[in-house]
C-alpha cells in the first residue's frame, strides 16, 4: 500500500521577473509589473508530498517530524526573507519564476529522503497561481 502524506508549509521572499539579454521594453512585455527594477514580495505557500509504503513497525509512511525538519533546514531557512535574484546563488543566472523556485525546492528536499520515497512539490505564489514537480 502506497500511501502519501502532505505537509504545508510557507516562506515569504522577493524577486524580480527579468532577463538581462532583453532590454527593459522587452522585459515588460514578457513579465509586465514582475519586471519592475525595485523588486517585489510573494507569500509562497507550498505543500511537500511524499508517498511510499507504510513502514509496519511505525506505521508511517515518513516520520512528520523528520520530515518538518527537512522543510525547516532545507527551505525555510534559505528561503525566507531572501531576495531570490541577489541572495541565492542559484538564481544568478536563471530567472526566479515559480517553475525555477519549485524545481530549486525539490532537489533541496529530495536528497534528504530515502530512495523509496517519491516526492511531489506544489508551490503556490499566489492563492491563484501555482506549479507543481515530481522529479520528471
Ligand atoms: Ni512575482
Amino acid at each position: 500500500m502506497r500511501v502519501t502524506v502532505h505537509r504545508k508549509a510557507h516562506f515569504n521572499a522577493a524577486h524580480r521577473l527579468y532577463n538581462s539579454a532583453w532590454d527593459d521594453e522587452k522585459n515588460f512585455k514578457t513579465f509586465g509589473k514582475c519586471s519592475y527594477p525595485n523588486y517585489h514580495g510573494h507569500n509562497y505557500e507550498m505543500i511537500v508530498s511524499v508517498t511510499g509504503e507504510i513502514d509496519p513497525v511505525t506505521g508511517f509512511v515518513i516520520n512528520l517530524d523528520v520530515l518538518k525538519r527537512i522543510i525547516y533546514e532545507e527551505i525555510e531557512v534559505y528561503f525566507d526573507h531572501k531576495n531570490l535574484n541577489l541572495d541565492l546563488i542559484e538564481f544568478k543566472d536563471k530567472i526566479p519564476t515559480a517553475e525555477n523556485i519549485v524545481v530549486l525546492i525539490w532537489n533541496r528536499i529530495r536528497y534528504r529522503l530515502d530512495d523509496h520515497i517519491d516526492l511531489k512539490i506544489t508551490l503556490y505564489e499566489t492563492p491563484r497561481n501555482f506549479v507543481t514537480y515530481d522529479g520528471n
